[in-house]
């Protein structure tokens, strides 16, 4: 039998979507059901890439579940400084692990490791392209936050060109109704053209772009903010002259809806100040805690496990 791997997040149908989330909120309301789920299983984490939500709530989801991690942190670390190719790196990690979540700086790194791999792949985020995971913790925190995936208007605000998070919530919600698509960057800074066309208008889904946040806030139900993704910059002077776009204040959110969700994948750097913490509408540090339990629920649906 192939393995189940995660690459995109077009790669799990919508009811396998569903299903995690609801999986999701029954772990958060009885975690003990699970706490062994997962004994004697290994989930590895390679990450080619700096990361600290996605490489610990990978750990800490498969540690609640009972089971084992290993892995590591920096590819200096691993013998890919020897020059080793990720695919052998894979092949071999897949003798000691039961599933693997990889994160890579080169678009389709993942994909190409799962062709050669025996066991389960996740894509913890590949380059600029997608990052499904950050997906999955996302659409369980609009559904705790709104009680429902479908009739909204979320904006996207910030680096939506290289800000792979982006791409791959874009991707997943252009599969449920009455979405609202605002787009909010900086010309350079746009949503990728292959993305509008095979995703957005290949569904006929209608959106807007504009560089105003101000003109764009008051109609938001949800404001999903990025980071500038400096490490994808060819030329320091352009990630400088973009980087403080965007700073969402308490003075920009007055317009706003009361019940404005604001979104952020983290790490944050200038784009919200941190006095917009306090504000109930910020919903980014409960979105940290949701990415545990969903990603519990993931490694459960691809070593192919239900609870006892
Ligand atoms: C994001 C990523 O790595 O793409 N972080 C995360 O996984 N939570 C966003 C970012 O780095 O800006």
């Amino acid at each position: 039998m192939s393995n189940r791997n995660l690459i995109d997040i077009t790669d799990l149908t919508l009811a396998e979507i569903d299903g995690l989330i609801d999986t999701a909120e029954d772990m958060i309301a009885n975690p003990a059901k699970y706490q062994s789920a997962c004994a004697h299983k290994q989930l590895a984490t390679l990450f080619f890439e700096p990361s600290t939500r996605t490489r610990l709530s990978f750990e800490s989801a498969m540690l609640a579940l009972g089971g084992g991690v290993l892995g590591f942190s920096e590819a200096a670390s691993s013998s890919t400084a020897k020059g080793e190719t990720v695919v052998d790196t894979v092949r071999t990690v897949s003798c000691y692990a039961d599933i693997i979540a990889m994160r890579h700086p080169k678009e389709g790194a993942p994909f190409a490791a799962a062709q050669r791999s025996e066991v389960p792949i996740i894509n913890a985020g590949d380059g600029g392209h997608n990052h499904p995971t950050q997906t999955l913790t996302d659409l369980l925190t609009i559904h705790r936050e709104k009680g429902r995936l479908d009739d909204f208007t979320i904006g996207f605000c910030g680096d939506l060109k290289f800000g792979r998070t982006v791409h791959s919530l874009v991707n997943a919600l252009s599969r449920r109704t009455g979405i609202n698509f605002v787009f909010i960057s900086p010309e350079e800074l746009k949503l990728p053209q292959y993305l509008k066309e095979s995703v957005l208008e290949k569904n006929h889904l209608a959106y807007q772009e504009t560089d105003s946040l101000e003109d764009a806030i008051p109609r938001l139900d949800i404001l999903y903010m990025t980071r500038v993704q400096k490490e994808r910059f060819f030329n320091e002077a352009d990630y400088v002259r973009l980087k403080d776009t965007y700073v969402l204040d308490p003075e920009k959110l007055i317009p706003a809806k009361e019940d404005l969700c604001i979104l952020h994948p983290l790490p944050r750097v200038n784009e919200i100040t941190v006095a917009v913490d306090n504000d109930p509408r910020a919903c980014y540090f409960r979105q940290v805690k949701n990415g545990k339990y969903i990603r519990m629920a993931l490694i459960m649906l691809l070593l192919g496990l239900r609870a006892e």
